[in-house]
């Protein structure tokens, strides 16, 4: 009989025929990660102290402090963008902190823009959220076709979902949306799994085909700043973060972990080429982190990147 992966996590089962269906459809690529409980997964990942998403959120709250300073007149409106925002929960903070600016959350997933726009709809009237893929702005929403240009752009977490060429049309999208000399921030991990030591010989080499075959980038951080400089940045400032998991911390990382492998298992299973090897897979590599684990980490990069008019320009 066949092994189902069954957990609370569970995403509806996709078979490689609807992933290329859909890729027939949209050359964007698809997000592994998408399951009718993705909004809810990001609603809470958002609130892990462990990934210290406040050092990214007062830096970008420095940035447009400067911008509001460098305009004018104090009283101008800054636009301000979130390119690919998930959940928008974060965003929604600095939303009610900054209450005279208008945010926007672009996302191109329906479910997650109605959840956020249902959420936030009476808390925050200066927060909109707009199911946009970015990617394809022109064709697939008329209405962004025009020269909308925002104050300060962030994007978290995006980078890492899209393969290497797929990620300069990214940065190329941002570039177009920004006004000169503001300031784009963008977040990554330089290695999404984590670095660990594991004697485990099948764990390892299901990794290694995985980096070498996901549509993903599991190592999107490292490539990050080149990216903007080949994109035309004139400054690109970093700031490279360890986040570090011990004890406790690497326990409910597996539940977390876990709970992106079960969403992502229909893309494991088409890079593994089984579902037993995907079952497999997920089952080490979560037996590691809860049994044998000791410290497992991360790097993360935030950058700060600013365009010139002429960069901006550039096609
Ligand atoms: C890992 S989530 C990160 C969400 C949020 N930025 C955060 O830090 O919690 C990546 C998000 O990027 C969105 N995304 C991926 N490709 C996109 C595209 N082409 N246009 C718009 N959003 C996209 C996905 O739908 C998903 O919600």
């Amino acid at each position: 009989m066949k092994k189902l992966r069954t957990s609370k996590y569970a995403v509806p089962r996709l078979t490689l025929a609807d992933a290329t269906t859909s890729r027939q459809r949209d050359p964007a690529p698809i997000y592994i990660l998408e399951s009718a409980k993705e909004f809810y997964r990001l609603e809470q990942q958002s609130r892990v102290t462990a990934y210290r998403f406040e050092t990214e959120e007062n830096l970008f709250r420095k940035e447009v402090q400067k911008r509001l300073n460098s305009k004018s007149n104090s009283s101008t409106e800054l636009k301000i963008l979130d390119a690919g925002c998930g959940s928008g929960s974060y965003f929604a903070r600095l939303a009610r902190e900054f209450s005279m600016f208008q945010f926007e959350g672009w996302d191109q997933a329906e479910d997650r823009i109605r959840q956020a726009s249902r959420l936030y709809a009476t808390t925050h009237q200066n927060l909109t959220f707009h199911r946009i893929n970015i990617l394809n702005i022109e064709k697939n929403d008329p209405r962004f076709k025009s020269d909308t240009r925002f104050d300060a752009i962030f994007c978290r977490f995006v980078l890492q979902h899209l393969q290497p060429p797929v990620q300069k049309n990214w940065i190329r999208a941002l570039r177009q949306r920004i006004n000169p000399g503001s300031p784009i921030m963008v977040v990554d991990l330089d290695s999404v799994l984590g670095h660990f030591h594991t004697e485990d010989s099948r764990l390892l080499r299901q990794m290694k085909t995985l980096e070498e075959k996901l549509p993903i980038d599991l190592h999107a951080g490292k490539r990050m700043p080149q990216l903007l400089w080949e994109a035309g940045a004139t400054s690109v400032e970093l700031t490279i973060e360890p986040l570090i998991l011990q004890g406790k911390e690497i326990r409910a990382e597996s539940v977390r972990m876990q709970a992106r492998l079960e969403h992502a298992f229909p893309t494991l299973k088409a890079t593994l080429s089984s579902e037993r090897e995907a079952n497999d897979f997920i089952d080490r590599y979560i037996r590691f982190l809860k049994f044998e684990c000791r410290c497992l980490y991360f790097t993360k990069l935030i950058a700060v990147a600013r365009f010139t008019k002429k960069g901006i320009e550039r096609s």
